[in-house]
């Protein structure tokens, strides 16, 4: 029975020209509104009104209509926790909210409650509270005024003309406008004329309905379903459709009646249920996945009954640049080592469209700089599948390989496997890490700075980011210092410790190429608290040290040269510098540098675990070194001098090596410190030195505590008792010139 829309003074749009009117009118149209749904559900079924947007009858706030039988709403909703509001279309009965229609998926509005849904000019229209359209059905009527949109019980929502019987197709309907959802009796239409396709888009992310990355649209020439990632790179089809079956997914063709269309219009696929009474829904999730599922009216939930493709990482790229998809773990997407997540909250909503960014700096791109250290590192990542679009080049050999990427600044990765070499440029997309017995595994070597590739490696915080930036300094400010202390030691006190400087031929060299940050006195003040005692870390080489806290919260290590020294601020400056340019993980990280008059200052990377002597000649603290870790430590020791004498651009003798300048970072890496007494050398390296000797006894060798031949033999010796030190744990306490003890050198030769 039609009742007409006339005969309820259902009447006059929701404009409101004030609050006061709102208000009035809210209510009495509230009140209309259960007397006519009392009064039609006792005696009719619903056949008009309730399920329409008339010119007569808008929507606004939490308003709402209702399919005739009940099934679909459409009104304004909040996805999660945002707080957009859309117009979409939903299930009346099952909760959580299930949505399968946005109008307004792309524009949404910040308030609801002056926002209304309304019929003008033949078109459904949504306006802000200013009366601004925001979107907009746009479609030319030719009766305009007796327009109706109807909100259909298999949830689509039609307009059409509301003199005419419902039977006659409207001219804008929802089905032909899908967001991510295609319900029975949608479809996917590919229009001839136009050669246009509709297509399922996926939500951007789990909270916003806005039109993500992955879609799926028919594929006319080959009468199936293409899935494809950002509109292009396609990764999954169904396989071509046969009458009865897509030959790729045997499971789509038994659950529903799929049909296929194609006539001179326009080719499409529909699907009907063999069951009308049951709910179903074909989703373009945020995965990435077709989901196919069916409301249990038992269980009250979502019974998933396929997703295509089945894996997650077959989603192309699904982890986005620099992300590795992991099939075996709970989170499926990780970012390879040195990258870290572009947008831990679009991760959190399962948007990984963003992947990952380098989580320290920038690729060196070998700029020239003259500093070996910083050219960039590759590190490897073994049992991945490789990605797309490789560039093969012939080589010989692995490191040649590494050469040609290193030689091209856009060159993000490389593998070498079986005498091809690959290399790719740019974003590295569509990696998986494979599981270990997946023989379809490669390795492939991923481009990082310099300091990237350490940090990566140590795993470190936040402060080891401050101390990249300041590490190169404060390796310069350590020399200085020791420079300084060797000047003031007391143990050895040298009237001409200026040899001891690295101060050497500087020369050319600039100050503002030195790469390290000049720090005001005030605020080496603030972080130390004007030098206060309960910041001292302890005594170094000449100077105190001092642990300080920046603003930012980065822990730095201050060291406060004596002002007994003798040095110049040029040639302090001078040793900055040099020390600036000494950059390797085994060594201690200049990070800044301050001068105020008398007062030098050199910042350097904060090392929480102090020294090692501290550690290894303790009782207690020494349990805490196993033979692996001692081992560890050695080795980096080791590979440190090995940087000092051959690696570094300048061969430099460190000439205090001993276990109280070893210093050790939170995991208990080991870094050299204190070059204050270090010298640059020459060819051979042999030096007779004129002055008199300086060090520390007990890591001298003899023929430079006895004749004064300076050589890099120098630090193996040291570097030889710093080891045997380590091993046994007892200190080499006196000099090989000491006769009354027995040493730990002389124990261990006799
Ligand atoms: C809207 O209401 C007015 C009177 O209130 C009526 O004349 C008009 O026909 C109605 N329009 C429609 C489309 O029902
Ligand atoms: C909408 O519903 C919410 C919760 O039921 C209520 O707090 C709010 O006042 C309602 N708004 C309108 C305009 O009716
Ligand atoms: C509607 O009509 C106008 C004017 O006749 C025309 O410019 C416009 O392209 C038409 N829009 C559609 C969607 O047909
Ligand atoms: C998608 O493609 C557009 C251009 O076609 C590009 O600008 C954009 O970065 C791509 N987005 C992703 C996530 O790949
Ligand atoms: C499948 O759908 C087509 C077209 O919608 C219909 O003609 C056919 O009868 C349906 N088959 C079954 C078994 O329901
Ligand atoms: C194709 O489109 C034309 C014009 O819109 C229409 O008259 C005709 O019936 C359509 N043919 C089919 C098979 O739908
Ligand atoms: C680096 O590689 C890219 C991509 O192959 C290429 O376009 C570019 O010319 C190369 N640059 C150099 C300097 O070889
Ligand atoms: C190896 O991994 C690939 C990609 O995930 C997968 O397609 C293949 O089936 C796996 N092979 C084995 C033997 O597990
Ligand atoms: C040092 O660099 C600055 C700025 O780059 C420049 O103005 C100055 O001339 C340079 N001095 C020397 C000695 O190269
Ligand atoms: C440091 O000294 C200045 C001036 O003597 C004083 O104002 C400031 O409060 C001191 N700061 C601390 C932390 O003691
Ligand atoms: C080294 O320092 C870190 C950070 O302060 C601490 O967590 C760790 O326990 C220390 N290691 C040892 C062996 O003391």
């Amino acid at each position: 029975m039609r009742i007409h829309r006339s005969s309820l003074s259902l009447s006059r749009p929701f404009l409101y020209k004030s609050s006061a009117a709102m208000i009035t009118k809210n209510t009495s149209y509230s009140m209309f509104s259960v007397l006519f749904i009392l009064y039609f559900s006792t005696n009719f079924s619903f056949s008009y009104g309730v399920d329409s947007i008339t010119a007569n009858k808008s929507l606004s706030g939490n308003q709402t209509i209702v399919s005739s039988g009940n099934t679909f709403v459409l009104g304004f909703f909040k996805p999660g926790k945002s707080s957009r509001y859309y117009v979409g279309i939903w299930y009346k009965n099952i909760s959580p909210r299930t949505i399968v229609w946005v109008a307004n998926r792309e524009t949404p509005i910040s308030d609801m409650n002056f926002a209304e849904l309304k019929i003008l000019d033949g078109n459904l229209v949504l306006m802000d509270k200013f009366q601004v359209t925001i979107w907009s059905t746009d479609v030319n009527s030719t009766t305009p005024n007796s327009v109706v949109a109807t909100l259909g019980d298999d949830g689509n929502l039609v307009l059409r003309d509301g003199s005419e019987p419902r039977t006659i197709k409207g001219f804008w309907q929802s089905f032909d406008n899908p967001t991510d959802t295609l319900l029975p009796g949608g479809k996917l239409v590919y229009d001839k004329h136009k050669n246009t396709k509709q297509l399922l888009i996926s939500w951007k992310n789990s909270e916003d309905p806005a039109p993500g990355l992955f879609s799926i649209e028919v594929d006319p020439n080959g009468r199936q379903f293409i899935m494809r990632r950002n509109r292009t790179e396609q990764y999954w089809t169904s396989g071509a459709w046969n009458g009865r079956i897509f030959s790729s997914v045997a499971e789509l063709n038994y659950v529903f009646n799929i049909s296929y269309v194609d006539n001179v219009n326009e080719t499409y696929f529909t699907y009907s249920l063999y069951d009308p009474s049951s709910l179903f829904k074909s989703v373009m999730d945020v995965s990435g996945q077709l989901m196919q599922s069916s409301w249990s009216e038992n269980a009250k939930e979502w019974n998933l009954l396929w997703s295509q493709p089945r894996q997650q990482c077959e989603v192309y790229a699904y982890c986005g640049p620099f992300g590795t998809c992991n099939q075996n773990s709970l989170s499926s997407c990780n970012c390879l080592q040195g990258f870290k997540q572009k947008s831990e909250t679009d991760w959190n909503l399962k948007d990984y469209s963003g992947g990952c960014i380098r989580e320290i700096d920038s690729l060196q791109c070998g700029d020239g700089s003259t500093f070996m250290d910083r050219e960039d590192k590759f590190l490897i990542n073994s049992q991945v599948s490789l990605p797309e679009n490789s560039q093969s080049v012939t080589v010989r050999s692995a490191g040649e390989c590494e050469s040609v990427c290193l030689s091209n600044c856009s060159c993000t990765a490389y593998s070498y496997v079986g005498n091809a070499c690959s290399v790719w440029n740019g974003e590295l997309l569509n990696l998986q890490q494979l599981s270990e017995n997946n023989g379809s595994g490669r390795t492939i070597n991923v481009r990082l700075s310099a300091s990237a590739s350490q940090f990566s490696r140590t795993k470190k915080g936040k402060w080891v980011i401050i101390g990249a930036v300041v590490g190169s300094v404060a390796v310069v400010i350590v020399l200085l210092a020791i420079v300084v202390i060797v000047i003031c030691r007391r143990r050895i006190r040298t009237p001409n410790a200026v040899e001891g400087s690295l101060i050497a031929n500087i020369g050319e060299d600039n100050k503002s190429n030195i790469g390290v940050p000049f720090c005001t006195w005030e605020s080496i003040l603030v972080a130390t608290e004007n030098f206060s005692d309960a910041n001292k870390l302890g005594q170094g080489g000449f100077g105190l040290v001092y642990k300080g806290i920046f603003p930012e919260g980065q822990e730095i290590a201050v060291k406060r040269l004596s002002s007994c020294s003798v040095q110049g601020i040029n040639e302090f400056q001078n040793e900055v510098v040099l020390i600036a340019k000494l950059q390797h993980r085994n060594l201690v990280r200049l990070v800044g540098y301050c001068i105020k008059e008398n007062e030098k200052i050199l910042l350097y990377e904060y090392m929480p675990n102090k020294s090692l002597d501290a550690f290894i000649f303790d009782q207690n603290l020494c349990k805490l070194l196993n033979w692996k870790k001692r081992f560890e430590i050695i080795s980096g020791i080791a590979r440190g001098v090995l940087y000092l004498h051959q690696d570094s651009r300048l061969r430099i003798i460190h000439r205090d090596l001993k276990t109280s300048n070893i210093l050790l970072d939170e995991e208990m890496n080991p870094k050299i410190s204190d070059f204050g007494l270090a010298r640059i050398v020459e060819g051979k390296g042999t030096i007779a030195s004129t002055n008199r000797v300086i060090g520390t006894y007990g890591y001298m060798s003899p023929e430079y505590a006895l004749d004064g031949l300076l050589s890099m033999k120098l630090d193996v010796f040291s570097f030889g008792v710093v080891v045997l030190e380590i091993i046994s744990g007892k200190k080499n306490t006196g000099s090989y010139q000491s006769t009354e003890d027995l040493n730990l050198l002389s124990y261990v030769s006799g």
